[in-house]
């Protein structure tokens, strides 16, 4: 959830570690710091609350050293405060150390290290380890030796960056279960929790393993075990262009990321369907046709809005490949001893493939046997490194904390998976022909739904100020409505809840009043009668109804409506998500919230 950076090289790192601070901002916001192991010996540090601005504001141009690290934090032990910022340091001030992640043994460790003199002048679980490291190191033991004698002390999750005064000509990263990534320059050395940090720098990265730790030196690194064992580590290529990292002249990147969904369905799309046959062309590991004809059942797992278009994926499997399919939290899945089945596909889905309950979900899935794929959208992630096989989204970097065109890539996803499952069944050449001219006409319609973004935002200004929104929907229309809920709720913080259009009757039909508007899904397929007699039933008990609709239903239906065209049915929910993304963002903006950088959230939760 927080954010790490580190150089080594010839030039002055604390330029890189601010840069690289503020594009890991959308990661953790609530404070930040640097330190370098200063030319005149020693490490300075400045740490502060608040945002990188404040930091930077807060170094002084003496601040200089060829080897440094940073962090910015979203708080886990201890509140935001300067204290509690990283940097943590050793009492001698020797040991630098910055962790994402939880120590979860930290009381156990802070009563032992304190029983031996270590003063500790910050409630987090971190400076526990800045004293275990320091402990070691005054052993006279090389820095990569003090780190591994430390790290097998302590149970919990990290990715760290250390520093040692001593030896500067070094930085010891480690990762469990939180990223570090090494990225590779000219004769210098980056280190950086996620590449977008990275990649103004260079494009050549090597992601760490679990249980892998790295010296980075200025003129190259090496990798090893926990148990010492060296580990021999080829560079990959990052290919997401520059630019992506940049709002590109929009207000906001929530706002780029929603406009970019024509392009990222597209890229999504990319060479994926085979016209002649109607279906994805044959490739990719684990997804030729003979293994995939066993499968009995699909179980889809995903947190937050990669569980809500798991929903989704799993309508889209049942209805066009006829194969029980159902989507989970993977949070809850991984904590209940789960059934797992040799004939039932597991399938994983993330957009930062770093996200700590999902990934857990897999290594318990594959632990007991079972055979994963992932619906990922960062490449090399540690998500898509521990599945069998799967789909690259290639939506391109998510900077925003609301996930937005990587949810449409998802679906998108799930529908050529479901199209491919369904021609190695029973989907008919016609029906897969339905569905791939549906596909390739998703990035026109969604271009059409953007166009009327000005008038959303009028819709939103005017519902914006209400005490709560419920949406509904029916069907293919609930996890719209789960997804429409959760991103307003998310980035304006008003109160949203979804419920199944049908279930309105029993029970929340009571919440209805003019203060509480219904926002609707309403396309037009078979179950549009049923969702216009539910209208009906808000409108008798004085609701307000906001229709997302292929038609625009009778004025005394509905008080707004919003037009959207018309795919095929298993299609539609896709297209009806998208004003629902714009209007959660104009009531954000409408409410004056920081629409990038919701509060309490960060954008991938690496942590428990
Ligand atoms: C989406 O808007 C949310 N920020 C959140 O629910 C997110 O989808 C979830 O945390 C899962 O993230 P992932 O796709 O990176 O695994």
């Amino acid at each position: 959830m927080c954010g790490i950076v580190a150089y080594i090289g010839p030039k002055d790192a604390t330029p890189f570690l601010l840069e690289g601070l503020a594009r890991l901002e959308y990661r953790g916001y609530d404070s930040a710091g640097v330190a370098v192991a200063g030319r005149t010996g020693g490490i300075k540090v400045r740490k502060v609350k608040g945002r990188v601005a404040d930091l930077a504001a807060a170094v002084p141009a003496r601040f200089k050293g060829s080897t440094g690290i940073g962090h910015t934090r979203w708080a886990t032990h201890g509140v935001p405060s300067d204290a509690n910022a990283h940097p943590h340091l050793d009492n001698a001030e020797r040991i630098a150390v910055v962790h994402n992640g939880i120590i979860e043994n930290a009381d156990e460790l802070r009563a032992k290290l304190a029983a031996d003199g270590a003063v500790f002048r910050s409630e987090t679980d971190t400076e526990v380890l800045g004293h275990l490291i320091a402990a070691h190191a005054a052993e006279g033991v090389e820095l990569e030796e003090a780190v591994r004698a430390a790290l097998g002390k302590v149970v919990g999750t990290y990715g760290i960056a250390v520093l040692d005064a001593e030896q500067p000509d070094r930085i010891v990263v480690a990762r469990n279960g939180s990223p570090i990534v090494l990225g590779i320059g000219e004769k210098e050395m980056f280190v950086a929790s996620d590449v977008s940090a990275l990649v103004r720098y260079t494009r050549q990265v090597v992601h760490l393993e679990d249980g892998e730790l790295a010296t980075v030196r200025a003129d190259g690194f090496r990798t090893f075990t926990e148990d010492a064992r060296t580990t021999h580590r080829q560079p990959s290529t990052v290919d997401w262009e520059i630019d992506s990292y940049d709002t590109g002249g929009y207000e906001h990147f929530l706002l780029k990321e929603i406009h970019e969904q024509p392009g990222s369905v597209e890229r999504t799309l990319g060479g994926r369907l085979d016209e002649r046959f109607a279906t994805p062309p044959r490739r990719g590991r684990n997804q030729d046709a003979p293994p995939l004809r066993e499968i009995r059942r699909v179980k889809i797992l995903g947190c937050g809005s990669a569980y809500y278009a798991g929903e989704m994926g799993a309508q889209l499997i049942e209805e066009l490949a006829r194969i029980p399919a159902h989507s989970e939290p993977a949070s809850e899945f991984r904590y209940r001893n789960p059934v797992i089945e040799a004939d039932t596909l597991y399938i994983a889905v993330s957009q930062s493939g770093e996200t700590y309950d999902t990934l857990a979900a897999v290594q318990e899935v594959k632990r007991k046997g079972g055979r994963v794929l992932g619906v990922v959208n960062t490449v090399g992630s540690a998500i898509a490194r521990e599945c069998d096989g799967g789909i690259y989204l290639h939506a391109g970097p998510e900077i925003s904390v609301a996930s937005t065109k990587a949810f449409t890539s998802t679906v998108v996803a799930f529908a050529l998976i479901a199209l491919h499952f369904g021609r190695i069944h029973d989907l008919s050449p016609a029906d897969g022909r339905r569905i791939v001219s549906a596909l390739k006409a998703l990035p026109d319609q969604i271009r059409e739904v953007l166009a009327q973004s000005d008038a959303i935002a009028g819709l939103a200004a005017e519902y914006a100020g209400s005490e709560g929104m419920m949406f509904i929907g029916r069907v293919r229309g609930y996890p719209v409505a789960r997804e429409g809920a959760q991103k307003l709720k998310e980035i304006s913080y008003v109160h949203a809840e979804a419920y199944p259009a049908s279930e309105l009757k029993h029970g929340p039909l009571a919440l209805i009043s003019p203060e509480l508007p219904t926002v609707a899904l309403v396309p037009d397929d078979e179950l549009l009668d049923k969702n216009l007699t539910t209208l009906g039933e808000i409108k008798a008990r004085s609701g307000r109804v906001l229709a997302v609709a292929h038609r625009r239903p009778e004025a005394k239906l509905a008080d707004h409506c919003i037009l959207v065209p018309k795919s095929e049915p298993e299609l539609d929910p896709l297209l009806l998500n998208i004003p629902l993304q714009l209007l959660a963002y104009h009531a954000a903006v409408a409410l004056g919230r920081d629409v990038d950088k919701p509060r309490n959230l960060a954008k991938s939760v690496t942590v428990e």
